[in-house]
């Protein structure tokens, strides 16, 4: 579907607390993001930072007047995330997208037997919402590995221990200090799942480059299929800027704005 340049009428911002947040936009124009896909956007009548930030699509609602009402999952670490993250209700945003290819397996998940891993770190879990809502649809069992450095990393715990437990699954926590979940990293808990026989036949990431790489090490040892939603820095979202080169293991490069941000795992030189 095609993207669209519109405004997005800001519904409310909640701090999660600060440094995440969560911001809804009433979007009339946009069409609905497939999981994995993604906005350029910007906060509101602010000279700086002038290039839109990219965000994954985090849930979605269609209302009943033909508008979208889009949920961005955000964490403030610099200009662009913090003039979103002080958006008021009323204010009109830059919005563009739906942009860039999303998880292809997702179209297949009705029909594929296994069940699914999902593995976010921190913030990461922002690129998995639209997922994790599709699997649970199509009736697609996963298990959430929700990992953070501490207990305030895991903002959306309680969202994905729903999702995934109404999927027949459930979310594993870990964090780097052990105050949420066992002590450790969230690819402990993957490995041993798959040494105990878990039946994970995909595996879906999001999150720092290392824990998607060694999500990609883990999956090809098991034999399993994956994809991993990367980031970039991204210029412009839609293949003018050239900003976004993913190294690929076959030697060349591919955009992460247009043939991503989802990549197979075994097609990125990690
Ligand atoms: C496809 C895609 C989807 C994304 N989805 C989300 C999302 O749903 N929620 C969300 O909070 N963020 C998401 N991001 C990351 C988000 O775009 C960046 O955090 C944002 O652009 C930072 O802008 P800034 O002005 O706040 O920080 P800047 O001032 O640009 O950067 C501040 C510091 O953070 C570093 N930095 C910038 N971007 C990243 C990054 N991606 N990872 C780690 N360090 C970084 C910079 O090098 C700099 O040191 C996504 C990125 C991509 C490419
Ligand atoms: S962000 Fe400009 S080409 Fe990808």
């Amino acid at each position: 579907m095609a993207a669209v340049d519109s405004r997005g009428e800001v519904l409310d911002v909640q701090a999660l607390p600060l440094p995440y947040f969560l911001l809804r936009a009433r979007v009339a124009a946009m069409v609905p993001a497939e999981p994995g896909q993604f906005v350029m956007v910007a906060g509101a009548n602010r000279p700086e930072p002038y290039l839109r930030r990219a965000f994954s699509v985090y849930a979605q609602e269609a209302t009943s007047d033909g508008s979208l009402v889009i949920s961005l999952l955000g964490k403030v670490i610099g200009r662009g995330t913090e003039a979103l993250a002080a958006c008021v209700p009323g204010e009109r945003i830059p919005v563009l997208g739906p942009l860039g290819t999303g998880f292809h397996s997702v179209a297949d998940s009705a029909s594929e037997s296994g069940r699914a891993a999902l593995v976010a770190g921190g913030i990461g879990s922002a690129g998995l919402g639209l997922l994790a809502e599709a699997l649970e649809r199509a009736g697609r069992s996963f298990d959430f590995f929700y990992g953070g450095r501490s207990a305030e990393d895991l903002v959306e715990a309680e969202t994905f221990r729903r999702l995934s437990e109404r999927a027949g699954g459930r979310l594993v926590k870990t964090t780097e200090d052990g105050s949420a979940g066992e002590r450790g990293l969230i690819t402990a808990p993957l490995e041993a799942g798959l040494r105990a026989g878990a039946g994970y036949t995909t595996v879906f990431t999001c999150g720092p480059h290392g824990l998607m790489a060694a999500v990609a090490r883990i999956a090809a040892a098991a034999g399993i299929a994956g994809e991993a939603a990367t980031e970039t820095p991204m210029g412009c979202g839609y293949g003018a800027c050239l900003g976004c080169a993913v190294a690929l293991k076959n030697g060349g490069y591919a955009l992460c704005c247009r043939q991503g941000p989802v990549f197979r795992l075994e097609e990125v030189a990690w």
